[in-house]
Order: structure tokens, then C-alpha cells, then sequence
């Protein structure tokens, strides 16, 4: 039998690394690498990298530093740098950080196992060459391979791909050169892999991808299914709670998708749609393909199919040539739509995006001024909204017990706000009991256990 060895994984970014990450571990378990959290045991170590903002780079990059100390103490640790830093900066990112041994694109982690057993061999042969093995191709041809994911840890919910990359190239956007042209994944593969989850006790999945809603779009698929059809298929399957989904881009939202909120039992009522700007001008330059009166009635449509939904979006403040009127629209947007929550975030100049070459960049004090002033009012209506359900009896899945409050736990209504209560029951996490909120906070709520 061989040895043991140890695997520490550290993931940034979005949903999509996180699921990457789980895929890793699974592969890498299966190649004799048990999962640490100690990664000074580690006989390999994976940064899953995000580059979305620089930012998120400069994280990955910072943890390579660090990585730098170890690899010096100990040569024959191996070094693996994955995700979208690895794939926009490959040779670039070797040349600053020699000491890596793999650098491996979004596409090819699947390969994690076979070029780790090369680099091992390489590091212990008596010539030691130490040579750092770079995957990085992006092909449309790729296709995400039929994977059944094992359940090491007792969990409820889990993440499913059902598809990777983008076709819209937001001018703000490093995604399209980091994950490629945008790929569905076969609908069969999709349904075994939750229908297999929910055979070992999931109750929620989360179909994730860069643009959910153009599923089964792209030339190269051959899924058979439209987002909606699939949603269909997934609610279908017996044992499943809830489905939940994201990411979507407000110009592919469907009246057919719009219809499964009313139409679909399962699907959670909450929708995550990045409006990213209020001002018609800016979307233009963005390349966001729509404008504020479309997004608009679509949050009607989406309200008037089923009044719980609750909406959450993402904004960017201080895009090239921004004006304060420009961001007086993105301030009335909010109070207009009145959002359940909302993620913004300052422009970050990304070097590959057509962005980056536009003139009029705003001020870094303009950008904080302003997202500061976004973020709090968003704070109110968020506050705001959420007082709207108190008094009400909310179906609420559970997560767990509280570590730190004797007998509190904690779940998320269907519109994924969390919810604490006390309850001296013994409950499972995945179960669906009824709460009546009692107080409303702006990140969560409070409420009593209504026994069924
Ligand atoms: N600068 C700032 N925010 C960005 N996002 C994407 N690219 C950038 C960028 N260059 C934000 C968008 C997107 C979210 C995931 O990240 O709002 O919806
Ligand atoms: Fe980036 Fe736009 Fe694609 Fe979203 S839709 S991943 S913001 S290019």
C-alpha cells in the first residue's frame, strides 16, 4: 500500500472555485492524498485562485509569497496553483513565483492527479529536474466529464456545475479569457449526479454556472434542454427539497424561466440578478445588452409570478467615465427596486478586459465615497425588508446548531435569508421546520419553532 500523503486546498472566489475545489479533493483523495487543514502537514498544496478584482489576485499572490518560506524548508513540497489567476497568467505567473510546480486552468483540473504523478516522479528522480508543468488550454470543445461526487462529511446541500464560461463579454469582465466560451453540460450527467446526491441524504442543490440561464445555448451542446426544462427535470426528482441557482444575466431571463416560480414546488423563491448599474450610459459601455426599463419589467414580471421572491443583486461603482449622475441612477435604481441584498463592489481595472483600455477612470476616493453611500442605503432597505416578514411563519431549513448560543440554531428561508431560533428538539440539518419571525436584523432573523 502507498503511504499516506496530505493535500491542504485553499479556495478564493466564487461558488464555481468552491465546487472546483471539491472536485479536486475527490481526485486527489482517490490518488492516495488525504484532505488536510494543517498546511504545514501538507505534502501538496493547492491555491485555487480567483481573479475577478485585483483584489482577489493580490490574495493568491500574497499566499504564494508565504508558500515561497515553506518551499525553501522543504523542496519536495509540491506546489499547485489552479483557478482563474492560473489561467489568465500561466508563464507570467511562474516568472514571479518559480517555486510552483503546477499551474492548471479551470479546464484541466480534471488532470490534477496525472500531472501530479508526473511532477512527483520529477522531484524524486536523482537528477531532481524541477520543471513546472503548466495546463492552461481553453478549448470549445471542451466538455465537463460525468462526475459523481463522494460525501465525505455529513452535508445537506451541495453545488452541481451545469455549465462553465461566458459568451457576453461584459467590457469590466476578466471571466471569458479566464473560463472560456460558455459550455453546458449534458442534462443526463446533471440529473445522475443529483439524483446520486440525494440518494446519500442531499436535500437542496444549487446549480451553479457563469450565465445559468443561456444553459443549453451554446452550439456545442447537445443537452437536449433548455434552463427551464432542466429545472423541470431536477424539481422531479424524488427526496429533493429545494433548488436554488446562479448566476444569471438579466438579458436571457425567460418568460418560460420566469414561469417556474410559480409553476416549480422546489425552486427557492430567490433570485440573484446583477443589475451591475442604474444608468442606461454605463450599461452601454459595460456591454450589459439592456437597459434599465428591461430590467425593470422583468422585476415586475418576476414580483407579480410570486410576490415572496426576493432579489439580490451585484453593482459596480466607478466604471470608466461613471459621472455622479451617472451614480444618482444607480442610487434611484436601488430605491426603486428595493433589493433583499445586494453585493457591490468598487471597479477594479482587469488586465485583460476591454475596460482597461477606457478613458476617464474615476478617482479610488470617488470610488470609495460612493460605494460607501450605495452600501448604506442598501443596508436600510435591506433592514427594511426584512422586517416586512416579521409576524410571519416561514418554512426554514436547517444548517446547525449554534457553537456559541446554547441551544440556538440556525437555517434559511426559501428566499435564503437565515434564520436563528432556539428549540430544545433535536433537529437534523436538511430538515424543513415552520419558524414565526419574531425580530428582523439586517443579516438575519430571529423566530420561535412552531411545532408542527
Ligand atoms: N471590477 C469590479 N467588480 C467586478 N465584477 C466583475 N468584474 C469586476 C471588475 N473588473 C463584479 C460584478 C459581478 C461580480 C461577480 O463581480 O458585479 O457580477
Ligand atoms: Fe462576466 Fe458578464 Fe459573463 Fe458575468 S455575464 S461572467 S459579468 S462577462
Amino acid at each position: 500500500m502507498l503511504p499516506q500523503k496530505h493535500a491542504y486546498i485553499e479556495t478564493f472566489g466564487c461558488q464555481m472555485n468552491e465546487r472546483d475545489s471539491e472536485i479536486m479533493a475527490q481526485l486527489l483523495a482517490a490518488d492516495h492524498y488525504a484532505a488536510t487543514n494543517d498546511m504545514q502537514a501538507a505534502d501538496l498544496i493547492v491555491i485555487n485562485t480567483c481573479s475577478i478584482r485585483d483584489k482577489a489576485e493580490q490574495k493568491a499572490y500574497s499566499l504564494l509569497g508565504r508558500l515561497r518560506i515553506m518551499k525553501r524548508a522543504n523542496p519536495a513540497l509540491i506546489i499547485a496553483v489552479t483557478g482563474c489567476v492560473a489561467q489568465q497568467n500561466g508563464a507570467g505567473l511562474l516568472k514571479r513565483m518559480p517555486f510552483v510546480d503546477l499551474i492548471i486552468g479551470p479546464q484541466n483540473i480534471y488532470r490534477l492527479p496525472e500531472l501530479l504523478d508526473q511532477q512527483t516522479v520529477r522531484l524524486s528522480s536523482s537528477t531532481r529536474s524541477r520543471r513546472c508543468q503548466i495546463a492552461t488550454t481553453l478549448s470549445p470543445a471542451f466538455r465537463i466529464p460525468p462526475f459523481l461526487p463522494t460525501i465525505t462529511k455529513p452535508s445537506f446541500k451541495r453545488f452541481i456545475t451545469i455549465m462553465q464560461g461566458c459568451n457576453n463579454f461584459c467590457t469590466y469582465c476578466v471571466v471569458p479569457y479566464t473560463r472560456g466560451r460558455e459550455i453546458s453540460r449534458s442534462a443526463a450527467d446533471i440529473l445522475k449526479e443529483i439524483n446520486h446526491l440525494v440518494d446519500n441524504g442531499i436535500k437542496e442543490v444549487t446549480l451553479i454556472g457563469q450565465n445559468v440561464n443561456s444553459y443549453g445555448r451554446d452550439d456545442s451542446s447537445s443537452t437536449g434542454h433548455s434552463f427551464p426544462e432542466l429545472l423541470r427535470a431536477v424539481n422531479a426528482i424524488k427526496g429533493l427539497e429545494r433548488i436554488r441557482f446562479t448566476t444569471s444575466h438579466p438579458k436571457d431571463l425567460s418568460l418560460d424561466l420566469i414561469g417556474c416560480f410559480a409553476e416549480l414546488k422546489k425552486l427557492c423563491t430567490h433570485f440573484h440578478l446583477p443589475v451591475q448599474s442604474g444608468s442606461n450610459r454605463i450599461l452601454k459601455r459595460m456591454n450589459r445588452k439592456y437597459s434599465i426599463t428591461s430590467y425593470l419589467d422583468k422585476v415586475t414580471m418576476l414580483r407579480k409570478i410570486n410576490p415572496e421572491i426576493t432579489l439580490t443583486t451585484d453593482i459596480i461603482v466607478g466604471f470608466p467615465g461613471e459621472t455622479d449622475a451617472d451614480f444618482e441612477e444607480t442610487m434611484e435604481l436601488i430605491d426603486t427596486v428595493r433589493f433583499d441584498g445586494g453585493f457591490s463592489f468598487k471597479y477594479s481595472d482587469r488586465p485583460s478586459a476591454v475596460s482597461a483600455g477606457f478613458p476617464d477612470k474615476v478617482p479610488e476616493e470617488i470610488k470609495d465615497f460612493r460605494l460607501n453611500r450605495l452600501q448604506t442605503r442598501q443596508n436600510e432597505i435591506t433592514q427594511e425588508q426584512n422586517q416586512q416578514v416579521v409576524g410571519s411563519v416561514l418554512p426554514v431549513m436547517i444548517e446547525g446548531l449554534s457553537k456559541t448560543v446554547a441551544g440556538q440554531w440556525h437555517g434559511r428561508t426559501s428566499g435564503n435569508i437565515i434564520v436563528n431560533f432556539i428549540s430544545s428538539n433535536h433537529l437534523l440539518p436538511g430538515q424543513i421546520v415552520n419558524i414565526e419571525i419574531a425580530e428582523a436584523g439586517r443579516n438575519s432573523l430571529r423566530g420561535e419553532h412552531k411545532l408542527d
